[in-house]
């Protein structure tokens, strides 16, 4: 097992470790060489196909669900179709309303997660068109889908998921741009944009994970604090559930995440003096917003921890640490933007004494209801 971890103190360290290159192997031979469109051959839609797509529904577990959520939000964006994200668990016991205009997409690092597999059985059953998105050649719901794009991250050891929900990511943003195409919903100009975006996130993951000390210390200071609030908007509180879920899955610190404007609606109850809140303000569009959320916790004594891109000089002046991801598009800073959060979650466990690789409770794949 040492030699597996290949010099690694834990699988969950090391896959972390392998994002820069796990994502590009999922982005290699798929990018034009001119960014002026993405490659998926594998998939075998006609634009007429396409055109008549009135619904898309996502359907996952876990991290794979986070992902999802991310999904929607480039696909809507730029597809134009409404898009639902669904549990799949709760998605077969709610007669969905889907039919032969839906694309059902199933997202499932194993393949093999019961649930889900069963969610793509009912939507095929309803006549929807499916497609899988999946890490695991040959896995069941790879089989079961009509058509499959895989993640190819690698094998993926540790129970929590970190290169899967990245590589998913980039994925789902490759799909997006690609239905976009098919459907003439997004100009030349920002899908090469976006194109030559993608391309940069190896080279910007791995300038994240050279400096990891300021993200140990915060770890090893408040890694037996009891409750953690993860807070954002738009894409930023995509984010913020799946970094909350990393450090429940491995800390078993009790952490919530909140769209940051929902906050005064309950949850502000709940901050006070000393409470780590971890504020993602990586979002141009909604950034003064979120601000202002911030502020709000600040007011509560919280210590805040923000996350922001690089060059943004305004939110030092009202957190107490900053954690500086490099500059991206509003759309692919969340693939950044995950990394210091699953190293929080890491760094915590570890601090915790706690068996990382193999939380409680839990195992790499539900296969049973
Ligand atoms: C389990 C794992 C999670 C994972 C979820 C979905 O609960 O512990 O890390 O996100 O299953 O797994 P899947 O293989 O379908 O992505």
């Amino acid at each position: 097992e040492a030699a597996e971890k290949g010099g690694y103190e834990h699988f969950m360290i090391k896959e972390i470790y392998e994002q820069p290159r796990a994502i590009r192997e999922t982005m290699s031979s798929r990018l034009a060489k001119d960014d002026s469109h993405i490659i998926l051959d594998e998939l075998k839609w006609t634009k007429q196909e396409m055109a008549a797509i009135k619904k898309i529904v996502v359907v996952a577990c876990g991290t794979a669900y986070n992902a999802g959520l991310v999904g929607k939000y480039y696909l809507e964006s730029l597809s134009r179709i409404p898009v639902e994200v669904d549990v799949a668990s709760e998605f077969r016991y709610r007669s969905p309303l889907v039919d032969e205009n839906t694309l059902a997409i199933v997202v499932s690092q194993s393949g093999e997660t019961l649930d889900t597999l069963a969610a793509l059985k009912e939507a095929k059953r309803l006549g929807a068109k499916t497609l899988a998105i999946t890490n695991v050649v040959g896995s069941s719901i790879s089989r079961e889908a009509d058509q499959v794009i895989y993640t190819w991250a690698g094998p993926e050891i540790a129970v929590a998921s970190t290169k899967a929900y990245t590589t998913q990511l980039v994925l789902m943003s490759m799909l997006a741009i690609y239905i976009a195409g098919l459907r003439d919903t997004i100009s030349a100009e920002r899908s090469r944009e976006l194109i030559s975006g993608l391309r940069n996130l190896p080279a910007q993951l791995h300038e994240i994970l050279e400096d990891v000390e300021s993200i140990k210390t915060f770890a090893q200071k408040y890694g037996f604090n009891e409750d953690v609030f993860f807070i954002g908007r738009s894409l930023d509180y995509a984010v913020a559930l799946e970094g909350a879920l990393k450090l429940k899955e491995i800390s078993y610190i009790h952490a919530e995440a909140y769209a940051a404007g929902e906050l005064k609606h309950g949850t502000l109850a709940l901050i006070i003096e000393g409470v780590p809140v971890i504020a993602l303000a990586t979002q141009h569009d909604v950034y003064e917003k979120t601000l202002s959320n911030i502020k709000e916790v600040k007011a509560r004594d919280a210590i805040v921890i923000g996350i922001a891109q690089q060059g943004d000089e305004q939110i030092k002046k009202y957190v107490d640490h900053t954690i500086f991801i490099p500059q991206a598009d509003k759309f692919l800073a969340p693939i950044l933007a995950v990394l210091p959060l699953q190293l929080l979650a890491y760094y915590a466990a570890v601090t915790r004494g706690c068996d990382v690789d193999k939380p409680r409770n839990l195992a790499k794949s539900v296969t049973v209801e």
